[in-house]
């Protein structure tokens, strides 16, 4: 397949385009490296360096006619999203619609979409939560990715591209970036290297289900070659963890003992999240294979050789 993976600079995308590339796949890259980096995306991907909102971005579509779009790029600051909901609006949806009509006009024959399971459910009623569980999105975040797979849909039903949307969980390994709010793993990582305090928010009681990138990326492999009818994908663990217990770990893989702070709790923070991904089983033969703990030693190893590297 001749495949432009967008945000492919970034954390999860390269991670993406790699595995699709050792897949023997063509892949190009578009990503305005607001917060991606060259460095990320392998040499044997050509990357654009431009914004999915631009007319450069149609454009290109248009012209290399791509047989599929794996979406990456995003506005992905639940804070910002809040401070300011109209830019994320503008880079989730507008930029998703300046790529669909590009590719509705030049054959373009599947989507994947990066959504997100956390942020589109909101507060769990009950237990993990399936793809059927109520969407009650808290931020204009998870409001933009619920509208951009309704969108999708729309460009299915209308012009016949299949997608599949796959909702992440917290994603985390080598290359996140801890630069913001997301990505506590690699912000806890990073600090304790660094000799600096980690804080905690709140009572760090508060869960996620948190699942390792190559796992990730896998199912990026799957939902490319999926052929049913468009659908969305939990993309998880089932594991729901807590963030003191997630410090633990990482003390433990870095072997520094260091103890966080806790900090006042984020207003509007949602308490629980964890998802049940049955459905990825079934449909895409995809099971997360690497555990919390393998998944964080590595994760170590990774920000631990980086720092000997600066
Ligand atoms: N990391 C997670 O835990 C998680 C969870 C759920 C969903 N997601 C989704 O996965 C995707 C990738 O997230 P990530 O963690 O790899 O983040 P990231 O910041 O590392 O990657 C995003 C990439 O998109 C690029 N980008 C941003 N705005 C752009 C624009 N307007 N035009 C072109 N490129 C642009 C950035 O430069 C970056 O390379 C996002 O869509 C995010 O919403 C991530």
């Amino acid at each position: 397949m001749n495949i432009l993976v967008t945000g492919g600079a970034g954390f999860i995308g390269s991670h993406v385009t790699n595995l699709l590339i050792n897949q023997g796949h063509t892949v190009e890259v578009l990503d305005n490296l607001s917060s991606g980096f060259r460095e990320n995306v392998p040499p044997s991907a050509k990357l654009h360096i431009m914004d999915v909102q631009s007319p450069e971005a149609s454009a290109l579509i248009q012209e290399k006619r791509y047989t599929a779009l794996v979406h990456h790029a995003a506005q992905m600051d639940v804070r910002r999203s809040v401070s300011d909901p109209a830019f994320d609006v503008q880079v989730n949806i507008l930029g998703l619609i300046n790529l669909m009509e590009a590719g509705r006009k030049s054959g373009l024959r599947k989507v994947v979409f990066a959504s997100t399971g956390g942020a589109i459910y909101g507060e769990p009623e009950a237990g993990p939560q399936s793809e059927i569980h109520p969407q009650q999105p808290l931020s204009p975040y998870g409001i933009s990715k619920l509208t951009s797979e309704k969108l999708l849909h729309f460009y299915y039903h209308e012009y016949g591209i299949p997608y599949v949307a796959l909702r992440y969980g917290n994603v985390y390994g080598p290359r996140q970036n801890s630069h913001g709010e997301a990505g506590v793993i690699a912000i806890f990582s990073e600090r304790l290297l660094a000799n600096q305090p980690t804080i905690i928010h709140g009572d760090g009681l508060q869960t996620r289900d948190y699942v390792y990138v190559d796992d990730v990326a896998r199912a990026n492999l799957a939902a490319l070659n999926f052929n049913e009818s468009p659908t969305a994908f939990n993309i998880g663990t089932g594991v729901e963890t807590d963030v003191v217990t997630l410090h633990r770990k990482l003390q433990e893989a870095l072997g520094i003992h260091r103890a966080a702070k806790h900090g006042p709790g984020k207003p509007g923070e949602q308490r629980r999240s964890v998802l049940d991904c049955t459905k990825a089983d079934d449909g895409l033969s995809w099971k997360p294979e690497v555990s919390l703990h393998e998944g964080i030693q590595r994760t170590a190893d990774w920000f631990a050789s980086q720092k000997i590297g600066d």
